[in-house]
């Protein structure tokens, strides 16, 4: 069943980045034509540009065209006159109150019942001090409605600046007013991992060390850093996606069956799973965990330029675009099974999936053949594009031999379901909005990923890498990356297949 949801303004800090445009309002213009937010519903974009609302109007117009395909003028026009805007810095009182002001106009103009859900979509530096100063003025008060505050990510740089956002946030807001988004969650088909699992007999009894010969996730982007060189060169590819985005995918393809999908049941078996990683002792890091930079390369015959080249990276930099890495599960289920994934900028091509490879027969029957070994069954869930789900095994090639060959059965969803444009944030906005934290994440998931990263980044930063940059862009990593895999019979998967 759909869920529409109530009167609600969204104040949005960080309102004139790229978050807001990219994703926030393609994400609110799809909610509204699919009338799923309230007539009471508004927006105020705070940040520190100057501008007034017709400009903030105007910018988001703009970049709506660039990331929405033919936009409806209608829904958008429905959207548009909500977006208000006031500029400012947090910490000037003046730009407080007038914030202040601004929400009341548009609470009596949109009667949107005092409910307000906080957005921090600026530099994670912030997050602090956004809900710290929102609590002095007052605004973090249910007295009328309710008050939520959803934190961007990175949640820290390392457990310790974690925790300690944490005690921040704690101590001017309560545990159910903090949401903290990871927006792959939003994704359909991150989701329908849970029903892939939970609502087909099959799969389950499989699902384990006895049958599976390891799991593989990539994530891999086409794009470099584009406008993100400020922020990304701070960061780097471990810390912008492994804790967050592939530890959900990791823990949702490895966790036990939740008793139900309330919001603690879901998140208590994530939390299991994280736990349950086998720490890296520093001398194994650099076994287990691949860095790469990408320099100069091309795609298509278009030349493309290398990361430190790009706009805001020192031309220095020791920050990694790439990384690929070897993890076991030490619980009953995944004794000894490898989980490798790899993640990184500017690689052959956009795509998320995670392939669950089967074992191997154990006796080769077909020796006409002259290979070894069959290929294994794969089982492949992909996130995107072409999101949809394969499984590929043996058929007999016709002809006189008994010869096998690999096929593929393969759902596509947009054959069943059409095709809905979507950011993965309509989601998550919702269930904020709705007061729904199943797919948000709680602090100790959290602590427990930074965790077990954290080794990886001690490491790295007390040996720099040398080699930098070492892989083209447009290839598939450094070569180590190939190496993680071991056995010869364990290879990534090529990408788009
Ligand atoms: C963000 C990262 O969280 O996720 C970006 O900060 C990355 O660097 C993006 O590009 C990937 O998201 P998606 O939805 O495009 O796969």
């Amino acid at each position: 069943m759909e869920r529409a949801v109530g009167p609600c303004l969204l104040v949005i800090f960080g309102a004139s980045g790229d978050l807001t445009r990219r994703k926030l309002v393609p994400a609110l213009y799809y909610l509204a034509s699919e009338k799923l937010l309230s007539d009471s519903f508004a927006v105020v974009g705070f940040s520190r540009s100057a501008g007034s609302d017709e400009e903030f109007r105007r910018r988001l117009g703009a970049s709506l065209r660039e990331f929405v395909r033919d936009p409806d003028a209608r829904v958008w026009s429905w959207l548009e006159r909500r977006l208000h805007y006031v500029s400012g810095d947090l910490e000037d009182a003046q730009a407080l109150r007038r914030l202040s002001a601004k929400m009341e106009d548009a609470e009596r103009s949109y009667a949107t019942a005092g409910n307000v859900l906080f957005y921090m979509a600026t530099v994670p530096e912030l997050f602090a001090s956004v809900a710290r100063r929102c609590a002095e003025a007052g605004l973090a008060r249910e007295d009328r409605g309710f008050r939520r505050f959803v934190v961007e990510k990175p949640f820290g740089r390392d457990l310790e600046s974690a925790r300690e956002l944490n005690k921040s946030l704690l101590s001017v807001l309560s545990e159910r007013q903090i949401y903290r988004i990871d927006h792959y969650l939003g994704k359909e088909t991150v989701q329908n991992l849970l029903v892939l699992r939970f609502g087909n007999g099959i799969f389950e009894p499989i699902w384990n060390r006895r049958y599976i010969d390891h799991v593989q996730i990539t994530v891999a982007e086409e794009l470099g850093v584009e406008r993100r060189g400020g922020y990304y060169d701070h960061t780097g590819a471990l810390r912008d996606m492994v804790p967050n985005h592939i530890f959900q995918l990791l823990t949702l393809t490895a966790m036990e069956p939740p008793i139900s999908f309330e919001a603690d049941a879901l998140r208590d078996e994530q939390v299991k799973a994280l736990r349950a990683f086998r720490q890296l002792r520093p001398e194994d890091v650099l076994t287990f965990a691949v860095r790469g930079q990408y320099g100069a390369g091309e795609a298509g015959g278009r030349p493309l330029s290398g990361y430190r080249e790009e706009p805001g990276v020192p031309p220095q930099s020791r920050t990694e675009t790439f990384v690929a890495m070897k993890v076991f599960i030490d619980n009953w289920r995944w004794n000894d099974v490898p989980f490798f994934f790899r993640t990184g900028k500017r690689l052959p091509c956009h795509s998320s999936e995670i392939v669950i490879q089967f074992k191997r027969v154990p006796q080769m029957l077909f020796r006409e053949t002259g290979e070894d070994r069959l290929p294994a069954n794969q089982l492949v869930i992909r996130i995107q594009p072409n999101e949809g789900i394969a499984l590929s095994f043996q058929a007999k090639v016709p002809g006189p031999s008994l010869r096998p060959g690999t096929v593929d059965m393969d759902f596509r969803y947009q054959d069943y379901f059409g095709h809905k444009p979507s950011t993965g944030y309509e989601r998550l906005l919702c269930d904020a909005m709705l007061g729904d934290a199943t797919l948000f994440k709680r602090s100790d998931m959290l602590e427990a990923g930074w965790s077990f990263v954290q080794p990886i980044l001690d490491v790295w930063a007390a040996l720099p890498p040398r080699d930098f940059p070492d892989y083209p862009a447009g290839s598939w990593g450094p070569a180590q990356a190939q190496q993680l895999l071991e056995a010869p019979w364990r290879r990534w998967r090529a990408c788009g297949r």
